[in-house]
């Protein structure tokens, strides 16, 4: 599995060392709640499970998945939901955890779709923030990393359901991607 990848883009220590930091900054910004927080299954599934480890207040956590089928970046697509959290959003401090934000095309039709629901407030927060080179139609409120535009696997990243479990984020070659 290791052999497929071109390089590693950011290793373990980098990871948790960044993850430790944004749990601190979360944690400062919702101490006083009882927040709700969303995992995008499932890309998200380690990141989440990291970052509500570094949390240091009550929070509840509930899982989504969601599949977008955007018309393009600037248009917020139509979300097909495949999971539907089991707790009820109204009236909570929702928490949305995704992977990464290429296009925004998915996130941003999530947000659509869940602020509709009536949350108290609805925050987002990526592990990885692509630059794609096209303007997203949305924005991270928190984020890990910023990256440039390659495709990437591990951590919970997949390509064709495989490398999810590799501990870091790697370049995956190109010749296991144009097969
Ligand atoms: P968006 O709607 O273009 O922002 O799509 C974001 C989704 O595409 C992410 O949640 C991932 O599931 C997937 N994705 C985008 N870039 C990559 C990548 O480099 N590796 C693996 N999955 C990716
Ligand atoms: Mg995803």
């Amino acid at each position: 599995m290791n052999n497929d990848i071109e390089r590693v883009l950011i290793d373990e220590k980098q990871i948790s060392d960044a993850v430790k930091r944004l749990g601190a900054r979360i944690t400062e910004d919702y101490k006083e709640k009882n927040p709700l927080l969303l995992c995008v299954l499932k890309g998200s599934l380690v990141f989440h499970a990291d970052l509500m480890r570094v949390l240091n207040f009550h929070c509840e956590t509930d899982f989504i998945i969601a599949k977008s089928y955007g018309a393009g970046a600037q248009s917020s697509g139509e979300l097909k939901i495949l999971k539907e959290p089991d707790i009820n959003i109204k009236g909570r401090d929702v928490i949305i955890i995704e992977d990464i934000l290429d296009t925004g095309v998915t996130l941003s039709a999530l947000l659509h779709t869940l602020q509709a629901r009536k949350p108290a407030s609805l925050k987002t927060v990526v592990f990885l923030d692509k630059n794609s080179g096209i303007e997203k139609p949305v924005k991270a409120d928190y984020k890990c990393f910023d990256t440039e535009n390659e495709f990437l696997v591990g951590y919970g990243l997949d390509y064709a359901e495989k490398y999810r479990n590799l501990p870091y984020i790697g370049v995956l070659k190109r010749k296991i991607y144009s097969i």
